[in-house]
């Protein structure tokens, strides 16, 4: 139907005929010349119908209103001089339109195209409208290109893309699982799967040796600005790998997507910081690293200090914490109301207080001052590094408490301040995570219990289970983890012990795992890899606040999608061939 997309239309056509289809973006008339802003797929271009030039083709423009569908027959001209629009990429030339369709018309639209300030709500429930905006189409074509980018460079390493199913059992990644009732089986169920995770190490023992997956992955879990029920990862597998192999290829395959998308100066190596730094300095295991704010320990100079609260805390080294973060200049650039009011800000995550000092000309100053003694005001000040102007907070308590707050308080500071470059891109290894968490009293895996701990001479040796480290790495970008993997284990007895430390008995490994329990004992090579999401990393490309902004449908924060109306009720027939029936809950 067309000769050419409005992209393309420039200067070097000008006298030429040419056909464009497209929706109408804008019209105005201007007292007999009426204009159209004609949009196909991603460009704008300007439309003259002059009756002078063509009367059926203006009679057609009158009838025209936004969002109809046309197609536009006529001659490239220049704009003239002082008439170009710089926005646009076609602001040069316009058509002088001489023959003109309506292929469609359109209801006036429920929202302003374009306009975010509109309830998301509306923009949902009519996604293939807001979808048609620039934006969007700049946005999918961004994440079209970051996929076949992965392509490219996964298929030149030597990785084969193998897809797993969907419908499935259970894999270990520690949401809830959406589950699918089966018909032929009644009362039993597939689990969609949370990651291609068990099938890609069963592909290793296959002897696939490099494998990857751009996976749909499904989770039941809460959901935030940076998390989906459905979401995509590009996924990798690799054999008779250590942790580097595994992290030279994720460099390289980051580096390519950026790069091959029109990035400039990403790094072919990042930066690494162990777990334990990261909690210890930022209070997160996906710090951003776009600034610096760095927390120090000053639980022993707390310890001798006279107030209570504080040197109690200070008794048990290991189970607390008490961390002072730094903002330079922060006693001119904050007041003391503001200063005070930060504790609130804190309080929300649960931390008892919020304490303070400014470094004064005559010293730290501050209401916790009269606790301490001199040597000890001074040692905060060379522990801090501490300059005049400055001011420093300090978080106590439990240690895991101690850093979740402070951490999110690190990153408050940093907005408060606006000190966050937003064309930067950080990105960081955090290595060495514990192998297990305590949650609730109970050991848990913190990566999944496949995951290979770190071993002393091919043995599993520790006193204390929190102390076992794992061979398990995230990939964090500007504050966001985009990525994780490890190395798993391959051989049975560590995973017999692994099992055992999590109190997971033979039967329930066996009946949950047990396809691959079986199949690492048939020869299963060392292997590892990592996942990418997909979404995310678009999310962080794009510039996006919302991983919704880069999935074409995307669900609400409550799991719904507003454009179909899913999840939806059944009838009772579909009901019955499954064997289900509803059961009223008061929730
Ligand atoms: P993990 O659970 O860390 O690892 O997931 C890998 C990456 O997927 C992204 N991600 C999500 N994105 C959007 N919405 C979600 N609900 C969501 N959950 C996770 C994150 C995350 O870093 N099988 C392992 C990988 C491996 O070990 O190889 C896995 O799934 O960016």
């Amino acid at each position: 139907m067309r000769t050419h997309y409005c992209a393309t239309i420039g200067t070097q056509h000008i006298g030429q005929s040419v056909t464009l289809a497209g929706w109408v973006a804008n019209r105005r008339d201007h007292g007999g010349v009426i204009f159209i802003d004609m949009r196909d797929n991603d460009e704008v271009l300007q439309l003259v119908c002059d009756p002078t030039d063509d009367a059926a083709a203006h009679k057609i423009a009158e009838e025209i209103r936004d969002q109809y569908v046309i197609i536009a027959t006529g001659i490239v001209r220049s704009r003239g001089e002082g008439l170009e629009n710089p926005n646009l990429k076609t602001g040069k030339v316009e058509i002088v339109v001489k023959n003109l369709v309506i292929e469609n018309r359109s209801l006036t639209m429920p929202f302003e195209l374009g306009d975010n300030k509109v309830n998301e709500e509306i923009r949902l429930k009519y996604r293939y409208l807001d979808l048609r905006t620039p934006r969007s189409h700049q946005i999918f074509k961004l994440r079209s290109k970051v996929t076949i980018a992965a392509r490219n460079t996964l298929d030149s390493l030597g990785f084969l893309e193998v897809e797993t199913p969907i419908l499935t059992k259970s894999t270990p990644e520690g949401a809830r699982d959406y589950l699918v009732p089966s018909r032929v089986h009644n009362g039993e169920f597939y689990a969609l799967p949370q990651s291609p995770q068990l099938f890609k190490q069963l592909l290793m023992v296959a002897g696939f040796d490099r494998y990857f997956q751009i996976a749909k992955c499904f989770r039941d879990e809460d959901l935030r600005a940076d998390r989906q029920p459905e979401f995509t990862q590009i996924d990798v597998e690799m054999s008779f790998c250590n942790q580097e192999d595994v992290i030279m290829v994720a460099e390289k395959l980051i580096h390519n997507i950026f790069t091959q998308c029109g990035f400039k100066n990403i790094p072919t190596s990042f930066r690494r910081i162990s777990y334990n730094e990261a909690m210890e300095k930022y209070g997160s295991d996906k710090p951003d690293m776009r600034y610096d704010l760095e927390m120090v320990d000053v639980i022993d100079i707390f310890a001798n200090c006279t107030n209570e609260i504080f040197s109690n805390i200070a008794k048990d080294t290991k189970r607390n914490r008490i961390k002072a973060l730094k903002v330079p200049n922060g006693d001119n650039i904050f007041s003391k109301r503001q200063m005070q009011s930060f504790e609130k800000f804190v309080k929300q995550f649960g931390a008892g207080g919020l304490g303070y000092f400014q470094m004064k000309e005559d010293g730290l100053k501050g209401p916790l001052a009269k606790f301490f003694a001199e040597d000890d005001l001074e040692a905060i000040i060379n522990r801090c590094d501490l300059k005049l102007g400055d001011a420093v907070f300090f978080g106590a308590g439990e240690k895991k408490l101690v850093w979740d707050y402070m951490g999110r308080f690190r990153i408050f500071l940093a907005e408060q301040m606006d000190i966050i470059p937003k064309d930067k891109y950080e990105f960081l290894w955090v290595v060495d995570f514990p192998m297990f968490e305590i949650e609730e009293g109970r050991i848990k895996a913190l990566h999944h219990p496949f995951t290979m701990p770190k071993l002393d001479n091919q043995e599993l040796k520790y006193n204390d289970v929190e102390e076992i480290k794992s061979i398990a790495y995230d990939i964090v970008l500007n504050g966001y983890e985009i990525g994780g993997g490890s190395i798993r284990i391959h051989k049975e007895d560590i995973q017999q012990q692994i099992f055992k430390i999590l109190e997971i008995e033979d039967e329930e490994a066996n009946e949950k795992f047990g396809f691959l329990l079986d199949a690492l004992k048939f020869g299963a090579p060392p292997h590892g890899g990592f996942a990418l999401g997909l979404d995310r990393l678009v999310m962080l490309m794009a510039g996006a606040t919302s991983i919704r902004d880069v999935i074409a449908f995307p669900k609400t924060q409550r799991a719904q999608c507003l454009l179909t109306q899913a999840p939806n009720k059944v009838d009772e027939k579909q009901l019955d061939e499954l064997a289900l029936r509803i059961r009223k809950i008061n929730k």
